[in-house]
C-alpha cells in the first residue's frame, strides 16, 4: 500500500508513520509527503528519509483548482492508494476528496465528535478540553469528507487529563499517544482490517 502523508508543521506524526513502515509494523510505504508550508519540518523530515517531498500551495499556484491538479498529479505519479492527513491545515479540494473517497484519513487530538470542527486545531483543542473540565481526552482517526472532523470515525483511544495539566502538558501526552496509535491503526488499514471502501 502506497501512502501519501500531508502535513503542515512539525511532522512528528509523519515520522511515526515512516518509522512504522520501515520497521514493518505497518505493511505500507510512505511514497510522498505534501505540505502547504515550504518551511515545514515535515518536508525536512521527508527529505532526510529519502521520501519525495512536495511544497504545493494555492499561494504558489494562484488557485485552489490548480493546486488540486498538482496534488492529483503527484498522487498519480506515486501510485498512491491512501492519503493520511497528519497535521495538514487545509481543506482538500472536492476533486481530491472524490478521487480518494474512503481512502483519506485524518488524525485529531481529541475524542470526536467532541472538540472538533472549524477552529479546533492545535492548542485550541487542548485548551477547550481543560476548560470543559474533562477527565479524559484522546485521539481520533477518521475518514475525511468535505466538512471538518465529521467523517466516519475508524478508531479512537483515550488519554487521561490530569489535575494540574496545562494545555501544553496535555498536548504533549496526547501527541505521544498519537505516535503509537498511528502505527496500530495504520497497521490495521494496511492489513485490510479497516477497509478502504
Ligand atoms: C497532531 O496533534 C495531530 O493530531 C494534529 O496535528 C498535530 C500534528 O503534529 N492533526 P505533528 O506536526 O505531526 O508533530
Amino acid at each position: 500500500m502506497n501512502i501519501a502523508v500531508f502535513a503542515s508543521h512539525g511532522g512528528s506524526d509523519l515520522q511515526a508513520i515512516i518509522d512504522g513502515c520501515k520497521s514493518n509494523k505497518i505493511n505500507a510505504e510512505v511514497v510522498a509527503v505534501i505540505s502547504n508550508n515550504g518551511d515545514s519540518m515535515a518536508l525536512r523530515r521527508a527529505l532526510n528519509e529519502g521520501v519525495p517531498a512536495y511544497y504545493l500551495s494555492a499561494k504558489k499556484f494562484g488557485s485552489e483548482e490548480t493546486l488540486a491538479k498538482e496534488i492529483l498529479a503527484v498522487l498519480t505519479t506515486h501510485k498512491v492508494d491512501m492519503i493520511f492527513l497528519a497535521g495538514y491545515m487545509r481543506m482538500l479540494h472536492i476533486t481530491v476528496l472524490e478521487k480518494y473517497n474512503n481512502r483519506i484519513f485524518n488524525i485529531h487530538p481529541a475524542l470526536l465528535p467532541k472538540f472538533g470542527g472549524k477552529g479546533m486545531y492545535g492548542m485550541n483543542v487542548h485548551t477547550a478540553v481543560i476548560e470543559a473540565k474533562e477527565k479524559e481526552t484522546g485521539v481520533t482517526i477518521h475518514r475525511v469528507n468535505a466538512e471538518y472532523d465529521s467523517g466516519e470515525i475508524v478508531a479512537q483511544t483515550k488519554v487521561p487529563v490530569l489535575e494540574n495539566d496545562t494545555p501544553e502538558i496535555l498536548a504533549a501526552r496526547v501527541l505521544e499517544r498519537e505516535h503509537s496509535f498511528l502505527v496500530e491503526v495504520l497497521s490495521d488499514i494496511s492489513d485490510g482490517k479497516i477497509s478502504l471502501g
